[in-house]
């Protein structure tokens, strides 16, 4: 006779198929086949006003000012608690595009594989490096026990001394809002939820509390919001971070028409927004558009209550208004994370192969190592170079990374920290790290036939001494930055510029290695053998600089910024409010250049920059033939490039409109990112997305081309052209793709 009683494991599966049963039916958010916004919108009809609540604010969960990490956090930028009843996740919230941080060493000795710098990244112009980091960085995030990354720092280079440029992909629409939108795409792939920021105009670091962006819509919707807007479509980030700064006069995370008419109405983005930390004023941020508050102490602290607890609660309970848009604001950040997939896939505690993390961070800095400068072909070094002295820059311990929220700390440790001390809310985080990849021991390890010597280049006199014996001179110089200050001019600081003047005075074949932020003036330019724009170079900077300057890769990084002659050249050579308080009520007229930031500005002005955006060269080179137009929608167009020098390269190729219709107008249209052997040559077709060119028509609240010639330009950099076309194009006016999903 066969046994009736089920067996053990048969009493448990149908244990766990009758639970999962009862839950999908009276929890059917769960139900992974449903829409996200179904799932969002059942679950938030599921929630109290009081759960409600809670899913809309947040604290910061690091031990800075005395603040503590709340119960449950992990410890990093921000926590929100789960609510274990109906299965939603507590949000383990970590800065930043670089990398996953650590701040105040919250998690005892629990480092992060740092990425190059968001400049750096942007100079490969491969839009593959920005997707490979974020996916790297997402996946280090996620094992940790990280579900939210506040990255994708997308706000353009309007002024080359922003402390924070270094977060950023530089100053054209196209470019950085492509970069981020593929650090995004990386990002969530790990089902990491990431935070786009910092919306909008939050451009410059001095009075980033107070300060006033003054700028007309036009000009707005056609630069920094068109970066936004492409990084939004491209990379679709489930929240986006609402800035320090005022625009137009009003706050960005009180900005009804930033936020509520132009991100959610006129673009239809879908996600929630998040306030930056400390930048909600007072309960009506909801009303404009905030729907979550985060780092909620600095509120408390700084403005006097935790704006989206009991204030909103006491609203919502009076007001229908406030109780309907309660509701919204937290099924916004529910759609979120089931979109991103939150639900589903939480973060497992996971060991992390660093060292295949560092491999995808010095692959990045190898494509965005920009040459600037190769007389006589310095560069590559050869066999034939026998004694090398390596001067500066701490190149025995590591490579520089800058300041911040975005700071990043390795596995194992710094290689080198230098407190440069002071007062005040940020003193604790004014410390300067070198990751430990050493340049000189990476250059000792690719050249082990040459004597390399180092010197630290603290005495200018001694180093030009020693320079005169060498074979080569390897300059490394250093600029640092940070989070909440901008510099306050283009100087290699500490005597930099006379050290490298004396070493290029005593030794011709002197080569700059440049570690900075962003430009720098280079007074010494004419008389170095070489310079190599290295960046802040991340984890395998070391590595990445000493194979590019041997030759193992070809240099194929291109300026993403422009790098001016002098200050008076920018249209504010002074920066607005230097040296005043934080909050400090300025405004600053972004209205000088409009749209036209970097570049584009030097375009109008015509005047030269000491190196151009697009600027890199190659150790081949490539040329450029076949320019055809198509007046297809979107217009169509290719060219030929063919490598005609002797190396295996990658070049990049960029197309730009310099007129329009009754004016004189540059923009980036396009580029492609090709390796190409020696003789080798390859067709491209580039489609042109049309906001590019056309106007925003503010009164219609729509894109608009004017009918007539369009000139179009095909060359090596923004003043490089070596191939023209015109184009007639008829009249065209379209409204704003949707953003979102
Ligand atoms: C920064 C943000 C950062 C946040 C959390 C703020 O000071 O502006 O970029 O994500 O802190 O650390």
């Amino acid at each position: 006779m066969k046994n009736r009683i089920p067996s053990s494991a048969t009493m448990l599966l149908t244990l766990i198929m009758t639970n999962t049963h009862v839950l999908a039916a009276s929890q059917p958010w769960l139900d992974s086949d449903k829409s996200s916004d179904h799932r969002a919108k059942l679950l938030q009809q599921d929630l109290t006003l009081e759960e409600q609540i809670r899913r809309v604010h947040g604290e910061m969960a690091m031990p800075i000012l005395g603040f503590t990490v709340p119960d449950g956090a992990i410890g990093s930028a921000g926590f929100v608690p789960a609510d274990t009843t109906r299965g939603i996740p507590a949000l383990q919230i970590t800065d930043a595009s670089l990398g996953v941080a650590n701040p105040a060493n919250v998690r005892p000795g629990d480092g992060g594989t740092p990425l190059p710098s968001g400049l750096s990244s942007a100079a490969s112009w491969n839009p593959k490096v920005a997707y490979d980091g974020g996916q790297m960085i997402g996946h280090e995030a996620w094992s940790k026990g990280f579900n939210v990354m506040l990255a994708g720092g997308v706000n353009l280079a309007r002024d080359p001394r922003n402390g924070r440029n270094f977060e950023y992909f530089g100053e054209d629409p196209l470019l950085a809002g492509t970069m981020a939108g593929e650090n995004i795409k990386g990002i969530q792939s790990q089902h990491v939820l990431s935070t786009i920021k910092h919306f909008a105009m939050n451009d410059q670091e001095t009075a980033r509390m107070g300060m006033s962006a003054v700028i007309g819509e036009r000009s707005l919707s056609e630069s920094d919001l068109l970066a936004f807007q492409i990084a939004i479509e491209r990379g679709q980030p489930g929240a986006v971070m609402c800035g320090y700064n005022r625009v137009n006069g009003i706050h960005a995370c009180d900005n009804a028409d930033l936020l509520q008419r132009i991100l959610k109405d006129r673009w239809g983005y879908r996600g929630f927004v998040m306030s930056d930390w400390g930048s909600v004023h007072g309960v009506e941020a909801a009303m404009h558009g905030v729907d979550i508050e985060m780092g909620t102490q600095l509120d408390k602290w700084l403005f006097g209550d935790v704006f989206f607890e009991k204030p909103l609660l006491a609203k919502a309970e009076q007001d229908q208004v406030y109780r309907t848009r309660l509701g919204e604001m937290s099924q916004r950040v529910l759609r979120s994370m089931f979109d991103v997939g939150l639900f589903e896939h939480p973060p497992v505690k996971t060991p992390i192969d660093y060292a295949a993390s560092k491999a995808v961070a010095q692959q990045a800095a190898e494509e965005g190592m920009v040459l600037l400068r190769n007389e006589k072909h310095a560069l590559p070094l050869n066999g034939a170079t026998k004694k090398i002295l390596v001067v500066g820059g701490n190149a025995d311990k590591g490579v520089l990374s800058a300041a911040g929220s975005s700071q990043v700390v390795e596995p194992e440790g710094a290689g080198l920290v230098i407190p440069t001390g002071g007062e005040g809310q940020f003193a604790s985080l004014r410390e300067m790290v070198w990751h430990r990849s050493s340049p000189l021991k990476a250059l000792k390890e690719e050249l082990p036939d040459a004597v390399i010597t180092f010197n630290d280049g603290r005495n200018s006199g001694e180093a030009a001494a020693l320079a005169k014996n060498a074979d080569v001179v390897i300059v490394f110089a250093t600029q640092w930055m940070m989070e909440s200050y901008d510099t306050y001019d283009l100087e290699l600081p500490s005597g930099q510029n006379g050290l490298i003047d004396a070493l290029a005075s005593a030794n011709a074949k002197t080569i700059v290695v440049l570690e900075t932020g962003g430009p720098i003036s280079m007074p010494w330019l004419n008389k170095t053998a070489a310079v190599m724009q290295a960046w802040y170079p991340g984890a395998g900077g070391g590595k990445a600089i000493a194979r590019t300057l041997t030759g193992k890769v070809n240099p194929s990084g291109r300026l993403p910024i422009t790098f001016p002659a002098d200050l008076k050249q920018l249209p504010r050579p002074v920066v607005p409010g230097f040296g005043g308080p934080e909050n400090a009520k300025i405004d600053v007229d972004y209205n000088i250049e409009g749209a036209d930031v970097g570049y584009k500005w030097f375009a109008r002005k015509n005047i030269n920059p000491l190196f151009p955006f697009g600027f890199g060269l190659s150790y081949t080179q490539f040329k450029y033939d076949g320019l055809k137009v198509e007046k297809t929608s979107p217009l169509t167009v290719s060219f030929n490039v063919t490598n005609i020098g002797k190396l295996t390269g990658q070049d990049v190729p960029q197309l730009y409109l310099t007129g329009m219709p009754g004016r004189a107008q540059q923009r980036l249209l396009g580029w492609n990112k090709i390796e190409l052997r020696a003789g080798e040559s390859r067709s491209i077709t580039l489609q042109v997305d049309s906001r590019l060119l056309a106007d925003f028509d503010v009164k219609a609240q729509r894109w608009s081309v004017a009918p007539g010639a369009y000139a179009l330009g095909l060359g090596h950099s923004a003043t490089e052209f070596v191939s023209q076309r015109h184009v007639d194009l008829p009249k065209q006016d379209f409204a704003d793709p949707v953003v979102s999903r």
